[in-house]
């Protein structure tokens, strides 16, 4: 199979191989593209929690970020966890520099638990520079909480919020939905032309580990590959299901998803 396109990768490390830069890499790959990485943080964490967060200065992201667009060049970037004001300058002055296109953010900023993962200041800072570079932000529900200091508790409230988020600056919005306590999942894309809402049935599971990350990253190949915003956000959403229904249930927490599902794997013998 012929490789489609390539992906830059901006986010942490996790341990457990479910989420941050390895579940990123997965998906890349998974769909058919190239995946390169900045790592921004490594974490010691498992299917039951997170044990240790140890930074990566900016010098060196900024170092990875331009070694990869001085050389292969990108057709999308995926940015995850951006810990502190410092990198999400650097993020920003180098992405700005290289006229990167399809930028996808997942604004991570509130864990599992619901703590805030970065400061008042970091989250300013990412609204005002970095989501006026994006083509496309993917909060959930307690970042668009944050974000916008509106309550969200039904569909109403998601497309209300999403609308705001996309007055930020991003070119488009998807507020996902997996937080909201219903049988039903809605996924909320604001875009210039309007709403519109992807809705599937939730999955009654605990193999959820990173199905944030793994969105994002299949958004940018998706974007990476030329499709447009709705059929990236269709395919990617679908992946996503099918990666959750078939997870192979690893570790006594949140479990990860099954990266490998859009493979035929018959030919693995090349
Ligand atoms: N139980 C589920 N069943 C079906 N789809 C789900 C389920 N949970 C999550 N998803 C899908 O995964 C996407 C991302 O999930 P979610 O809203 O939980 O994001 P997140 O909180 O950023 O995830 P993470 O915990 O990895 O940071 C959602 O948009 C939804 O489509
Ligand atoms: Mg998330």
């Amino acid at each position: 199979m012929k490789i489609r396109s390539k992906v830059l990768i901006i986010a942490g490390s996790d341990s457990s191989g479910g989420a941050g830069i390895q579940a990123d890499i997965k998906t890349v790959t998974a769909l058919g593209s190239y995946a390169m990485t900045a790592i921004t943080a490594v974490t010691a964490q498992n299917t039951q929690g997170v044990k240790k967060i140890i930074p990566i200065s900016k010098a060196v992201v900024e170092k990875q970020i331009k070694m990869i667009l001085d050389d292969i060049g990108t057709h999308a970037v995926k940015i995850g966890m951006l810990h502190n004001s410092e990198i999400i300058q650097t993020v920003y002055k180098t992405l700005k520099k290289y006229k990167s296109k399809n930028i996808v953010l997942d604004p991570v900023m509130i864990a599992k638990g619901g703590a805030k993962l970065i400061s008042d200041n970091s989250i300013k800072n990412l609204k005002k520079i970095i989501f006026p570079l994006c083509t496309l932000v993917t909060p959930n529900i307690p970042e668009a909480e944050v974000l916008t200091g509106y309550s969200i508790l039904n569909k109403e409230d998601m497309i209300k919020a999403a609308k705001k988020i996309l007055s930020m600056g991003p070119k488009n919005v998807l507020l996902k939905g997996g937080h909201l306590k219903n049988k039903m999942i809605f996924d909320i894309l604001a875009t210039k032309k309007g709403i519109k809402v992807f809705k599937k049935r939730k999955i009654r599971t605990k193999n959820t580990h990173g199905t944030g990350c793994t969105l994002s990253s299949a958004l940018a190949t998706n974007l990476s590959q030329k499709r447009n915003i709705i059929k990236s956000c269709k395919l990617s959403l679908k992946y996503v299901d099918k990666a959750i229904i078939s997870a192979p249930g690893y570790g006594k927490g949140f479990g990860p998803l099954n990266h490998l599902v859009s493979l035929n794997l018959k030919n693995i013998n090349v």
